[in-house]
């Protein structure tokens, strides 16, 4: 299995989680790690080499810091020109089709305030339900999210364990709904 780890944040060199977890992947076989804002500082994505990178991997990671409930805006913009109609969605757009997608994602606030009638009132899965409506009409499976929460003052043991932890869940070649959890 080959994954695609596509990270996503806009200063990663300042980032603690994300820049861990990313250069923990890093060292796995079969994973290519793009950095999305360093891959295009200009903002301009170059379409034609996105899709050639989705079509060569059977797994895809979006790897991002929760930015206003929601992801980083290379992100949003990947999703806007790189999922093209006869590529992505139509009735011959299938390059995704039975590929996966994994999202590894961290959050400032803590579990606890993610629920209804806590500060922020909603989980995270129903706050990213727009990328699980992305994966479904695209073809994509939409595995289990892996999420770190509360991630201020983290030890730098804590976030060692965090990038392992990170690892395993999203390279886990038996991940799936029914393998997780609850
Ligand atoms: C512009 C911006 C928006 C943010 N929005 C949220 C948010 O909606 N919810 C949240 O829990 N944390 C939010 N945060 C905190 C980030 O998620 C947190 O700083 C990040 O996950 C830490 O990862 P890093 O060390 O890789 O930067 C936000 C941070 C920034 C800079």
């Amino acid at each position: 299995m080959k994954t695609l780890v596509i990270v996503v944040h806009p200063h990663l060199e300042q980032s603690r989680i994300n820049k861990a977890w990313a250069e923990r992947i890093a060292k796995e076989e079969n994973v290519t790690v793009h950095n999305l804002y360093g891959a295009y500082p200009d903002g301009k994505i170059d379409v034609a080499r996105e899709q050639k990178l989705a079509e060569a991997h059977d797994r895809i990671v979006f790897q991002f810091p929760l930015y206003w409930y929601s992801t980083p805006a290379l992100l949003k913009e990947w999703q806007d020109v790189v999922l093209t109609y006869g590529w992505a969605y139509g009735s011959e757009g299938n390059a995704l089709h039975g590929k996966e997608l994994v999202l590894a994602v961290s959050a400032g606030g803590a579990k606890d305030v993610y629920q209804a009638g806590a500060r922020n009132q909603f989980t995270l899965s129903e706050l990213l339900r727009p990328l699980q409506a992305m994966a479904n009409l695209t073809g994509l499976e939409f595995l289990p999210t892996h999420a770190y929460h509360g991630v201020y003052g983290v030890s730098d043991e804590a976030l060692a364990e965090s990038a392992e932890a990170y690892v395993a869940h999203v390279l886990n070649p038996e991940l799936s709904l029914k393998n997780v959890a609850l």
